[in-house]
């Protein structure tokens, strides 16, 4: 018995930042943009709007797609670096918008990994029986939380809102399913990509009028360090997924890689020989949407035909902690 996606969705907030708006915010230009990330749109939220007001529609498209009612899900697992409130978690907030009561409610908090490493949580939920459809998410509003002046520009040009859903459950037929997961993360680099305030560790208090003053509860980010860090970790996960079920890249269909930055993905493909065919993108439209861009590539591969019954699928990420994780699934 495996875990299978049955059904996938997603949703992007209506209003389309192009980079051009962009550089009347700050110092930057639709070519630097392009050339060093490949983005050239992104969408932001145009109206007070939760990370669990995006995954609502991203949600039902998925339980529409894998033919299961909302009452059939016994557990909600959600992946976010920008949760609606500090706490609760925003899987709660996504339980009440959907009417679900009394399910279990779970955040991960692995920043671009979150989607792999909610899956692994998940497929060892449903390969030991404990739950049989769980409601897998991957939300972010990152627009309202970015710093749109020059200082913050190198992280405000590649951050769009977005949100993925999966809907996953048992399946019988040995051929389909995810075959392995593998995690990784390593808290040395936790503050080369982070937004450090508010803080529990701070004294007396977590957050104050001085570290705002500073931006300090703005992300800022190491780019160098991602960058070189990201085209190092990835193609090793790779190679371990590959390695631990006995495959080569030759028998890959799809690779779906977290959409970091175009220049990542393309360093990536390159170390590991996978051909450009193979290799799933939609940064140019979306940015990077963190936990929830994993979902969107699917998503977006299922409605463009690239991503079919019986395929076998490659998924990567890199991101904050560091964190970088790897999963093979057969489609
Ligand atoms: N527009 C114009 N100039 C920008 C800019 C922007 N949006 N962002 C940064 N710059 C400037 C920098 O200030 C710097 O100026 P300086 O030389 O006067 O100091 C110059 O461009 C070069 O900066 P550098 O950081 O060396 O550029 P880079 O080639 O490394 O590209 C990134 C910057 C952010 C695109 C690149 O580091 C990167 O993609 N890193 C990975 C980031 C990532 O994927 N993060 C998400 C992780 S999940």
């Amino acid at each position: 018995m495996r875990t299978a996606f049955l059904g996938i969705g997603g949703y992007l907030p209506p209003r389309v930042v192009s980079n051009d708006e962009l550089a009347e915010m700050m110092e930057t230009s639709n070519e630097w943009i392009v050339e060093r990330t490949g983005i050239r749109t992104r969408h932001w939220i145009d109206r007070e709007c939760g990370a669990s007001d995006l995954a609502v529609p991203a949600s039902r498209q998925a339980l529409a797609d894998a033919g299961v009612a909302p009452e059939e899900i016994d557990c909600i697992i959600l992946a976010t670096l920008s949760p609606d409130h500090t706490f609760p978690g925003t899987a709660c907030f996504l339980q009440e918008k959907l009417g679900l009561k009394g399910i279990p409610a779970l955040d991960i908090r692995n920043q671009c990994s979150g989607f792999i490493y909610s899956l692994a949580v998940a497929d060892a939920f449903i390969k030991t029986g404990q739950y049989r459809r769980i409601l897998l998410v991957g939300a972010e509003v990152h627009s309202t939380g970015l710093d749109k002046t020059t200082r913050g520009r190198d992280v405000a040009c590649l951050f769009g809102d977005g949100a993925g859903a999966a809907v996953l459950g048992p399946c019988e037929e040995t051929e389909r399913g995810v075959l392995s997961t593998h995690l990784h993360a390593d808290g040395r680099y936790a503050r080369e990509l982070w937004i450090e305030v508010p803080g529990s560790r701070f004294f007396p208090q977590r957050l104050d009028v001085a570290m705002v003053e500073q931006g300090r509860h703005f992300p800022r980010m190491n780019g160098r360090r991602v960058f070189v860090e990201a085209v190092r970790r990835m193609p090793e996960v790779i190679g371990e997924a590959l390695a631990a079920n006995s495959l080569s890249v030759d028998d890959i269909d799809l690779f779906v890689p977290h959409q970091a930055n175009q220049r990542i993905t393309e360093a990536v493909a390159k170390q590991i020989g996978m051909p450009a065919e193979k290799v799933f993108s939609n940064i140019d439209k979306v940015g990077n949407t963190t936990a929830a861009s994993i979902p969107l590539c699917l998503r977006d591969a299922c409605l463009q035909g690239k991503l079919q019954r019986g395929h076998l699928v490659l998924l990567a990420s890199f991101g904050a902690g560091f964190t970088w994780a790897a999963a093979l699934l057969r489609w």
